[in-house]
């Protein structure tokens, strides 16, 4: 009888979850799980679009290496009341300092793509670039949110798509314009070239394999419209991915590998708002570009996807903000896959951190909710990241709490 009641007392029936999005999402407690739950998810060759990188991965790999290698050094006892991780970003707040960073393609991970991100941005309170390679359109993206937005853009040979592009960001209530300066020429991604993988992905033989493994993917890719290059549907000599191209031809053929500082004074004339050259890679560059005067940086080597080999994101930003802090506002981008790791971009000199692949697979593992999930997590991170540490707000990290030196 005793046994009895002592069992009653422990045991607890899980609720059963018959949302299968939430089941999903139940058992998963970081970006590693929703990786995983991704890689089950997805064909194998959308995946290693999204996993992938250049070459030997090496970039990949060193950008989270990175912020494994430095620690904390918490200070206690510091009567903490609370901690704000509100912060501002550009001159506007932020409800944590993170920006998501603009990913082509997006419907590959979810029918919903850029609409689900820029939904759950908003509702998180931080802003979304949009990808000129997106495949929801400019418009369509501001329709779903009134959060913060940012256009990406890229050295289009035809200038004239540029300025029509930054037209329409502005008409739309686009707030920042962010130009990709890494992307000269395409990156080697060699997962992609083993699997001759293109966009919109070629139907053969392998992906109809492919696909019948990964039903509830192909069921609803094959339901929802046709997946396009948003942007551009329409354009005179600029394809708009309604036939299969490998994404490595298509950016050799549209984008201009003669890409200098010229462009960006290009830009400045046609966009009244703040501009963000994303890329920067070395504190020579960084300097150039606070001469020039645009308002902020993104460290980034396009998440190892460009030139294996490049620094690691995080590394740079110690160097760039004691070389231009204060002058002009640093971002650091690639390799964020914990709350944490935000923390340590900011107290290194950071103004914010950016983020791709963490989003994209929450996307491809439970969709807007997986999305949803992530930032929840990341600004409860945050926040307990710096209880820990004695900081009560983000303006006061600094680089005293990490291992840095
Ligand atoms: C990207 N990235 C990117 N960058 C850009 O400026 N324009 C783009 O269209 C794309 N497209 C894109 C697609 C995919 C699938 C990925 C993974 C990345 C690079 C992106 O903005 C960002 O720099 C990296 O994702 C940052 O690294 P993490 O956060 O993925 O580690």
């Amino acid at each position: 009888m005793k046994t009895l009641a002592t069992l009653r007392s422990v045991i607890r029936f899980e609720r059963i979850e018959t949302n299968a999005v939430e089941r999903r999402l139940r058992r998963a407690a970081s970006v590693e799980d929703l990786r995983r739950i991704a890689r089950r998810r997805l064909p194998g060759g959308v995946f290693d679009y999204i996993d992938g990188a250049a070459e030997d991965e090496r970039t990949l790999v060193a950008n989270e290496a990175a912020f494994a290698a430095v620690g904390f050094r918490p200070r206690v006892l510091r009567g903490l009341s609370g901690v704000d991780v509100g912060s501002q970003l550009l001159g506007q707040p932020v409800a944590f300092p993170l920006v998501l960073a603009p990913t082509g393609f997006t419907r590959i991970a979810d029918p919903q793509g850029e609409l689900a991100v820029a939904r759950a941005a908003a509702g998180a309170g931080v802003p979304y670039t949009l990808s000129t390679l997106s495949t929801r359109s400019i418009e369509e993206v501001r329709a779903v949110s009134d959060g913060r937005l940012w256009f990406q853009v890229y050295a289009w040979r035809d200038r004239q798509l540029v300025a029509e592009m930054i037209a329409r960001a502005a008409a739309s209530n686009y707030e920042a314009l962010v130009l990709t300066v890494d992307t000269a020429v395409f990156g080697r991604r060699e997962r992609d070239v083993r699997r001759g993988f293109s966009l919109p992905p070629a139907v053969g033989l392998k992906t109809l394999v492919d696909g019948a493994l990964h039903p509830s993917w192909t069921f609803s890719f094959v339901r929802s419209e046709p997946i396009r290059f948003s942007n551009v549907v329409g354009r005179d000599g600029v394809g708009d991915g309604a036939s299969p191209v490998t994404l490595a031809d298509y950016i050799n053929q549209q984008f201009d590998p003669a890409l200098s500082w010229r462009q960006v004074e290009w830009l400045r004339e046609r966009w009244n708002g703040p501009i963000v050259l994303k890329g920067i890679q070395t504190v020579a560059d960084a300097r150039i570009a606070a001469e020039v005067g645009v308002e902020s940086i993104a460290l980034s080597n396009h998440g190892g996807r460009q030139l294996d080999g490049a620094p690691a994101a995080f590394d740079l930003v110690a160097p760039v903000a004691d070389a231009v802090g204060g002058r002009i506002e640093i971002i650091c981008d690639g390799g964020v896959r914990r709350g944490s790791d935000i923390v340590k971009a900011v107290a290194a000199g950071a103004t914010a951190a950016m983020a791709g692949r963490a989003y994209l697979y929450a996307l491809g593992a439970a969709g807007e909710r997986g999305v949803d999930r992530l930032l929840g997590w990341w600004r409860d991170d945050i926040a307990r990241t710096m209880a820990l540490c004695g900081v009560g707000t983000v303006a006061e990290l600094g680089r005293d709490v990490l291992t840095l030196e």
